[in-house]
């Protein structure tokens, strides 16, 4: 799946025919694995030959300009596909399971000012200074498992410091994360055990905050300034802060390691590419712009799901047109979108000069993610940290392998340190 040139050849539609001919299921096992190992060259020929693609189970989006429609008409394309259990989980409504609600426009604007963007140069030197501490921690080692002993600490460490919302612990707050942002997004077969470990998980994270805010409250003259603090001064009332908090990290949490594995692993792909990056790395606006496009090449949500609400023609005016039928789950495909040569001149190039709107790594329209802007910094100045210590390296299989949670969340990453042949 790193490769850096996946292989190009077609045939994907046809082999794909012929296994729904046979059995249906086996069909759609055949794109799940497609996803997973070459997901460029069947997108690539999706766009081509069949840019909107019909299945009995789901169609599949992959135009830039099909993908920013479904994303951008929230009545007709809903999070009903997920939404739902996310709201079973935190025990009431959340914006990223509801469409265009009162409440979700107050309290998507509300957050917004929460997360202030004129933080992010206190959120960036706070990632990047728990980055060092984790990095010289691991530096005798010649060696780090970077999801566990680097990128999820730095993410949990930004919740318990920005955010406000440390978890009785890290290990606590990290497994009721998984557990809730597994079922939201990677248990759409509706397994019921996972969907239970969720509701669990959920509860037990709402009644920490109730508890957090209820000791705040008792004591709230000398709140710190964080998110947290700031949400109990609003005039939101209690049970909707809790459940804004709980959002948190469980926006967080999981995408921010993942993108920094897969943007870490494109770049020590590309070595040409990683010495420039790392002679840039004293100027963060260039770095940074390493790190993305690093991670154009696989992004961490490469779909996501929507459900149709009412029939809709999609492209409308195009020779693609077509009916999205009531009821058709949809998977937009913003990775694909990122290779669409009609938008992005020459998809396959690694190019620093890519414009902000090209890039859809946060999603797009209506839900949108609200943590963009620390999401970036602490993104790009943990990878920052990482490459700027000497003799960052993968290695071979099965040590360096990438192995992933329900097919998605990164949970074990080990990358040489420093001289080769020095690890223990
Ligand atoms: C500070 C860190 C983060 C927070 C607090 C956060 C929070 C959120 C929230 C609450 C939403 C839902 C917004 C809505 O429904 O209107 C959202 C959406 C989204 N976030 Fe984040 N997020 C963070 C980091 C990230 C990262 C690192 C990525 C990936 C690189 C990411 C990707 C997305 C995407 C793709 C969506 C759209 C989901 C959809 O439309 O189905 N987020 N985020």
């Amino acid at each position: 799946m790193g490769a850096v040139d996946q292989a190009t050849t077609g045939g994907h539609l046809e082999r794909y025919e012929e296994a729904l001919a046979r059995d249906p299921l086996a069909a759609f096992g055949l794109v799940r694995e497609w996803m997973r190992t070459e997901w460029r060259a069947l997108f690539a020929e999706l766009r081509e030959r069949r840019p909107i693609f019909v299945t009995p189970a789901f169609t599949v989006v992959t135009r830039y300009a099909d993908v920013t429609e479904v994303l951008s008409r929230e009545e007709v394309f809903s999070v009903r596909a997920f939404g739902p259990r996310l709201d079973a989980a935190l025990g009431g409504p959340f914006m990223l399971g509801r469409d265009a609600t009162a409440m979700n426009w107050r309290e998507k604007g509300l957050m917004q000012v929460m997360l202030d963007p004129r933080d992010v140069a206190d959120v960036r030197e706070l990632a990047g200074s728990i980055a060092d501490e984790l990095l010289d921690a691991a530096w005798p080692d010649g060696r780090v498992e970077a999801v566990h002993a680097l990128f999820r600490p730095v993410a949990l460490g930004v919740c318990a410091r920005y955010f406000g919302f440390p978890g009785p612990d890290q290990q606590t707050l990290s497994r009721w994360t998984r557990a809730v942002v597994t079922d939201g997004f990677a248990n759409f077969l509706g397994d019921p055990d996972i969907q239970a470990s969720s509701v669990q998980a959920g509860g037990e994270m709402i009644g920490y905050l109730r508890d957090r805010l209820a000791a705040y409250r008792a004591g709230l003259d000398d709140l710190p300034d964080d998110v947290f603090a700031r949400l109990a001064r609003s005039d939101l009332p209690d049970d909707r802060i809790v459940i804004n908090m709980a959002g948190l990290p469980l926006g967080f949490v999981e995408s921010a390691p993942g993108a920094m594995v897969e943007a870490v692993e494109q770049l020590l792909l590309r070595p040409e590419r990683l010495a420039e990056a790392t002679a840039a790395a004293g100027d963060p606006e260039l770095f940074d712009r390493y790190v993305w496009e690093a991670l154009r090449f696989n992004p961490l949500f490469k779909l996501l799901p929507r459900l149709c609400e009412r029939d809709h023609v999609l492209a409308a005016g195009t020779p693609r047109a077509t009916v999205i039928p009531a009821g058709t789950f949809v998977l937009a495909s913003p990775a694909s979108a990122m290779f669409d040569a009609d938008v992005v001149p020459e998809p396959d190039a690694f190019r620093l000069d890519r414009p902000g709107h090209h890039q859809l790594f946060f999603g797009y329209g209506h839900h949108a993610c609200l943590g963009v802007h620390p999401a970036r910094v602490v993104v790009a100045e943990t990878v920052r940290r990482l490459l700027l210590r000497p003799g960052v390296r993968l290695l071979p299989p099965p040590e360096g392998r990438i192995e992933r949670a329900a097919g998605i969340f990164p949970d074990r990453f080990v990358l040489g340190l420093g001289a080769e042949g020095q690890e223990s």
